[in-house]
């Protein structure tokens, strides 16, 4: 990874991991790094969809540093391609060390959505908008 490298996006979620979200190793839990990966991309999903989204998809994703209790998880978004009924967000998460320290890039994974209508059914994505545009 450069060391230029910055974040890309909006900065969605900042959160500090807890023990419970710890695996055996000590280490955070990766699941629970995905599963704030996923909160962050299906707000904005359903921001430019304007509705109910759910998650479709999910590009392979590998972790590239761990997350340690102390740090600060950052996720940040942005939408990188949109269909008729779905919306691609492409999702990094950084931690800042121990609260304050350095920033590290831990993964990135595109996540897609599908807007949904009342019924459960793939919906059309409104018309675009200079807000629901990609
Ligand atoms: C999302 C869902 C309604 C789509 O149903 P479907 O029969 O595949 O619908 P469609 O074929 O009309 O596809 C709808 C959109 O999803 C996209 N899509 C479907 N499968 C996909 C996949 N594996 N990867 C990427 N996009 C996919 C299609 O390309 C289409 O996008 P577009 O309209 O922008 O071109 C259905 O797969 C579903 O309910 N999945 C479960 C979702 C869920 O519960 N997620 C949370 C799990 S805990």
């Amino acid at each position: 990874m450069p060391e230029t490298e910055e974040p890309q996006g909006e900065l969605a979620i900042r959160v500090m991991p807890m023990p419970a979200d710890l695996n055996g190793a000590g280490d955070v839990f990766g699941g629970y790094v995905m599963s704030q990966m996923d909160i962050a991309g299906s707000l904005m999903a359903a921001e430019l969809a304007g509705g109910r989204v759910v998650t479709v998809a999910v590009d392979s994703m590998h972790f590239v540093a761990p997350v340690k209790v102390g740090d600060v998880l950052c996720i940040y978004d942005r939408a990188v391609r949109r269909g008729r009924t779905s919306v691609t967000i492409r999702i990094e998460a950084w931690v800042r060390r121990g609260l304050i320290g350095d920033r590290e890039k831990v993964t990135q994974a595109d996540f897609t959505y599908v807007h949904l209508d009342e019924q459960g059914r793939p919906a059309p994505l409104p018309r675009e908008t200079e807000k629901t545009s990609p």
